[in-house]
Formats: C-alpha cells, structure tokens, sequence
C-alpha cells in the first residue's frame, strides 16, 4: 500500500544475502535521498526487476528478465502505486522497452503499459551512478524529490517546478 514504487536493476550481494533490496551502498544513497525528500522506507515500496543476483554483478539477461516479468507485474497490481519510479537503465528499458538515455531524460514522467493497465514512470538514474560520478548526485536527488512531490500531490501537479 505505497503510493511510490522504486524499481532496481536486480540484488547485489548485501542484498541477496539480507533477502531485501537495496541495502547496501545504493540503499544508503536511496535512503539518504528519501530522507531529504521528507520520507523513509516505511513509506514506500522498493523492489527489482529480477529476483536473483546475476553472477559477478553483470546486467539481467533478457531471458532472466522474462523469467521474473510475472513477479514484477503482480507486485505492481498489488501495490497499485501513484508513480513507478526507476532506478537505472535497466528498469527503465525494461519497462518502457526502448533505449532510454537515463542521464538526459532523469526526472521525466512517461506513461508505460504493464500487465493490463497504464502507469505513470518516473525515469531517474540509479543511485550507484551517483558513488562513481559526482555530478549525478543532483540529478538523482532532484528525481527523488519529484517522485515525492508527484505521491504527496496525489498527483502531477507540482511536477512542473522540478
Ligand atoms: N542495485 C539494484 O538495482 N537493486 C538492488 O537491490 C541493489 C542494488
């Protein structure tokens, strides 16, 4: 019952061994940027696109990504969330199934057909990007920001001042 759904890429390790996603150096980011949003985890889901780590930290392959869709898609009916948000590129292609440039479309919201319904997306980039680059701190804060404002409006209609 949260009305933001935060979409990874899949577990690393910390997170494969706790069984809860993005608890290692990417969920501090995450948590960190909640917090400056006003929120903490209680208030929002988070999930990933596979269920499993892949092997060596390598990107879900497309058939593993397959495997895991129906997952994916219940948890979104059951959460039936305001705003999907995703982290990264792969969520994002995933979802949307186009090339996305994460950097240059952070922070737009795009409609997106899953399951048998349509779901807003929030694109923002993944909190890891942030660890190796600097300048991706402000884009993915900014992205964490909108994404609250859009749950707390119920709505779209702060979107414009991000
Ligand atoms: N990165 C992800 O995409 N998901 C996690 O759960 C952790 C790191």
């Amino acid at each position: 019952d949260a009305d933001l759904l935060f979409v990874g890429e899949a577990p690393g390790a910390q997170e494969d061994e706790q069984g809860e996603p993005f608890v290692g150096r990417s969920g501090d980011v995450l948590d960190s940027a909640l917090r400056d949003a006003g929120l903490s985890r209680a208030d929002v889901r988070i999930t990933n696109c596979v269920r499993c780590r892949p092997p060596d930290n390598r990107n879900p392959r497309t058939a593993e990504l397959a495997n895991c869709r129906g997952h994916l898609e219940r948890e979104i009916e059951l959460v039936d969330p305001a705003l999907l948000v995703t982290l990264g590129k792969v969520p994002a292609e995933h979802l949307l199934e186009r090339d996305v440039a994460v950097t240059s479309e952070a922070g737009d919201v795009v409609d997106c057909e899953v399951g048998d319904a349509v779901w807003p997306v929030l694109l923002s980039v993944h909190p890891a990007a942030t660890l190796y680059d600097r300048s991706q701190e402000e884009t993915f804060t900014e992205a964490i920001a909108a994404a609250a404002a859009y749950a707390g409006d119920g709505g779209q209609s702060r979107l414009g001042e991000f």
